[in-house]
């Protein structure tokens, strides 16, 4: 009985979320001390005109050493702009300044902290092979998963 009133809710609690065209343009994603994402998929839909992305560190390890952020590419592009990203350091977001195949990034952020990336989606194509990832020295290997927008 109580399992089924805490469903219903949640029903409700979604239906009233999908209704709003806006909400669905809005994700959170959280990062760790483990380097991982709290998902494998972020994904919106193509209608969306921008994208907020908001990322919140569950960990306790500052930015220096256990630093996250969220960069949106090309999935083929996330090796060769982690590895470009690396030399650029932590006050360009490990990020090579004006490099143009990334469509957005965010700061980087310690433990206990968070940030909102919030990009237009004008370059993005509805069904384009897009990845996010944490552009942090050697994270952007494992730190990384499917950005749909379709
Ligand atoms: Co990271």
């Amino acid at each position: 009985m109580r399992m089924r009133n805490w469903l219903s809710v949640t029903v409700l609690a979604f239906a009233g979320f999908a209704a709003q065209a806006s909400e669905e343009c809005q994700v959170t994603i959280e990062g760790n001390d483990m380097m991982k994402f709290s998902t494998d998929v972020i994904s919106v839909p193509a209608t969306c005109e921008e994208v907020s992305i908001t990322l919140k560190h569950t960990g306790n390890l500052p930015a220096a050493s256990m630093g996250h952020n969220v960069v949106i590419a090309d999935s083929a592009n996330v090796q060769p702009i982690g590895i470009d990203g690396t030399s650029a350091g932590i006050d360009n977001s490990f990020i090579k300044p004006g490099d143009d195949r990334v469509y957005a990034f965010s700061e980087v952020i310690g433990g206990g902290e968070e940030t909102t990336l919030t990009f237009s989606t004008a370059a993005l194509k509805a069904g384009g092979d897009y990845a996010f990832f944490c552009s942090f020295p050697g994270h952007w290997a494992v730190m990384k998963g499917k950005f749909e927008f379709k």
